[in-house]
């Protein structure tokens, strides 16, 4: 389609390195739909006949049957999808297929294919991310008042609610979906009609392409047009942030399934066995969500490093901007698939997680602010006695709440009896009513707004 100041055909190393048809034939339907608005276009604008303007377009909705049916051809000799397609158009409808590139080039043509492929892979993101933040929700009603230990540092730090913890989740799933319907809001520009860098001396219409691709307006400089990959960027930034947080869910799995936690079973059809080993069940698509947010973040470093220091407009480089998005978005949707029937699947063991907010004075805190409100003693100084009450407690190998009275006067004489009710973890929790905390009544009314932001009415 190029050889006319050729005295040479490409070398087979050159073929093959050229070729991007073996990944960018994932654009085919974008590449038809594109293709399609360009020749309507075109006829609307007399710049081909309505003759040759019917003959285009059938013969692409032919293309796209044969692709449905039989898949993509791949022939390196025609290097990419674009090629690929214009030369079965010409096989089937002859020469008035030469007609069809008027007025554009590849440069336009893949950066509105692409950005089309992008838009929806946002949205499917959007759409798993909604899907996960229900499954969150609705374990997070039934745990409302199921009481885990709270950590930092992965130390027991208080108590905390299991559903408090789930919400968590949901807050991050929430940034990200925003975080992609931004990235589809700013890649919400038609380049098509750019041509190969500078426009074209043809009368098109570009607004006409624009709206007929669902763009909300033609893109405004013809050299960005071709050569910004923002959008695809946007994309892979926004995916990276949600693999992040779903590889962090992963781990808490990871590590809640673990024998000495014993925090939660994981559903089997999330889980495989060993082959050596009889009794393992082990979290291996937990494991593999951790895993693949490397490779997803990995995504992004590959397109940010093939973009950085590229000239305008269009280089071949640009080539490998696919490779890389179709990539994270197969990974993610998986993640996010692999995530939801997780959390809807998991058998949480709420008495092994209660028995573990007993431990590790985890209401430490909780005598602390009882020495401020009943006792008048200034936070600094509660903090002190308290830690020399844990220490009593450790020494006797018990918890806070099982220390005598006389034992606890021992330490501070102000502590009086009705300091008991304050160490429970139970009333540990339900004290912690402040807005976004983790007392059952919180969380009920968090559960409630999400579940009417999520249409779960
Ligand atoms: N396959 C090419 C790509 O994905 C299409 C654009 C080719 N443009 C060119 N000037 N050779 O980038």
């Amino acid at each position: 389609m190029w050889g006319g100041r050729f005295a040479e055909g490409p070398s087979a190393i050159m073929r093959e390195i050229n070729a991007s048809i073996p990944f960018d034939k994932a654009l085919w339907r974008q590449d038809i739909m594109a293709s399609k608005a360009h020749v309507a276009m075109l006829g609307a604008q007399g710049i081909v006949s309505g003759e040759d303007m019917a003959a285009i377009s059938a013969g692409l909705d032919q293309v796209a049957a044969e692709y449905e049916a039989n898949g993509v051809p791949e022939n390196w000799d025609l290097e990419d999808i674009h090629m690929t397609t214009e030369s079965r158009l010409a096989e089937l409808i002859g020469p008035a297929a030469g007609r069809l590139h008027t007025a554009r080039s590849r440069n336009d043509q893949v950066a509105t294919d692409f950005r089309l492929w992008v838009r929806e892979a946002c949205a499917n993101a959007e759409a798993g991310l909604t899907a996960l933040q229900r499954a969150l929700v609705t374990r997070a009603g039934e745990h409302a008042a199921s009481i885990m230990p709270g950590f930092t540092h992965l130390q027991t730090a208080q108590p905390v609610t299991l559903g408090h913890h789930l919400m968590a989740y949901v807050e991050m799933a929430a940034r990200d979906v925003s975080r992609f319907a931004a990235a589809r809001a700013r890649m919400d520009q038609c380049p098509l009609g750019a041509a190969a860098l500078a426009g074209t001396g043809f009368p098109i219409d570009r607004a006409m392409t624009a709206t007929a691709l669902g763009f909300a307006e033609p893109t405004r400089n013809s050299l960005d047009s071709v050569s910004d990959r923002d959008f695809a960027l946007d994309y892979l930034m926004a995916a990276s942030q949600c693999a992040l947080h779903l590889s962090r869910l992963a781990e808490e799995f990871i590590i809640w399934a673990s024998q000495p936690f014993g925090f939660v079973v994981l559903p089997d059809a999330l889980s495989t066995g060993s082959s050596i080993m009889p009794q393992k069940k082990n979290p291996d698509a937990a494991e593999l969500v951790r895993g693949h947010a490397g490779r997803i973040i990995g995504s992004l470093t590959s397109l940010m490093i093939t973009m950085k220091g590229l000239p305008l407009a269009y280089s071949k480089d640009m080539q490998d901007d696919k490779p890389p998005v179709f990539e994270a978005a197969g990974l993610l949707t998986l993640c996010l698939a692999a995530m939801e029937g997780m959390v809807a699947g998991a058998t949480f063991r709420t008495e092994r997680m209660r028995a573990a907010a007993e431990l590790g004075y985890a209401t430490a805190t909780d005598l602390a602010d009882w020495l401020v409100r009943q006792a008048n003693i200034p936070f600094r100084e509660a903090h002190h006695i308290t830690g020399a009450a844990v220490k009593a407690a450790e020494a006797k190998g018990a918890a806070l709440d099982q220390l005598s009275l006389a034992e606890l006067q021992a330490i501070d004489a102000r502590i009086d009896d009705r300091v008991f009710a304050a160490l429970s973890v139970e009333a540990s929790v339900a004290a912690r009513a402040s807005y976004g905390g983790t007392s059952p009544d919180q969380v009920r009314a968090r559960v409630a707004e999400a579940r009417g932001r999520l249409g779960m009415e």
